[in-house]
């Protein structure tokens, strides 16, 4: 019985035991530059977000921060927009966007927070694309002036 009682221990030890580095197996999601589009000299972005796993239908926090090298950020015009990707790079919901409450020129940094609401169904791999730009006129596609992107899964 003691023999049996210990051995429990044991086991329910090794489970614990063997529980932590699959947590930590998780990786924190992390931001690196674009691919380059076009003629693209695309400025990177530093981004990080509020939690490791953004979870569909909760609130996601982005804190973004930069410098454009060549291009103003206008206020009211400027757009920030973020993007879920599949890992062919279909959009899995429309992006969010929100534009610059203040003008910042070239060779000066920026900060913007905020939070994108909901976060959508995502599937096991996709892209998180995170971009700065001009709206072509009135169309929904950017001139990306910025850029970075996770992938994950
Ligand atoms: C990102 O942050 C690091 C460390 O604070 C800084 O050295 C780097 O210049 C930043 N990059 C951009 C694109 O802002
Ligand atoms: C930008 O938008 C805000 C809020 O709508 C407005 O108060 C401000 O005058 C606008 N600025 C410009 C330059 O259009
Ligand atoms: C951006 O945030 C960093 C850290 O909080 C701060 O040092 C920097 O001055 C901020 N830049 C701007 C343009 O607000
Ligand atoms: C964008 O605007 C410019 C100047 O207003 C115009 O010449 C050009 O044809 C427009 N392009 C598109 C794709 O609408
Ligand atoms: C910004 O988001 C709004 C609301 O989803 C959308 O109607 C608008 O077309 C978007 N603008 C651009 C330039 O993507």
């Amino acid at each position: 019985m003691k023999n049996f009682i210990f051995a429990s221990i044991l086991f329910v030890l090794l489970l614990t035991v063997n529980a932590v580095p699959h947590q930590l197996n998780k990786r924190a999601i992390t931001f690196g530059p674009c691919p380059t589009k076009g003629t693209g000299s695309i400025d990177p972005l530093n981004v990080t977000i509020g939690s490791d796993t953004p979870k569909p239908g909760t609130s996601e926090s982005f804190s973004i921060s930069g410098t454009l090298t060549k291009k103003n950020i206008v206020q009211n015009i400027t757009l920030l927009e973020i993007a879920y990707k599949d890992k062919h790079g279909q959009l899995i919901a429309d992006p969010y966007n929100q534009t610059f409450t203040d003008s910042i020129n070239a060779g000066n940094d920026f900060n913007a927070s905020l939070a994108v609401f909901p976060t959508p169904e995502l599937p096991d791999s996709y892209n998180l694309e995170v971009m700065v730009g001009d709206p072509l006129n009135g169309t929904t596609r950017l001139n990306i002036f910025a850029c970075a992107l996770a992938t994950v899964g």
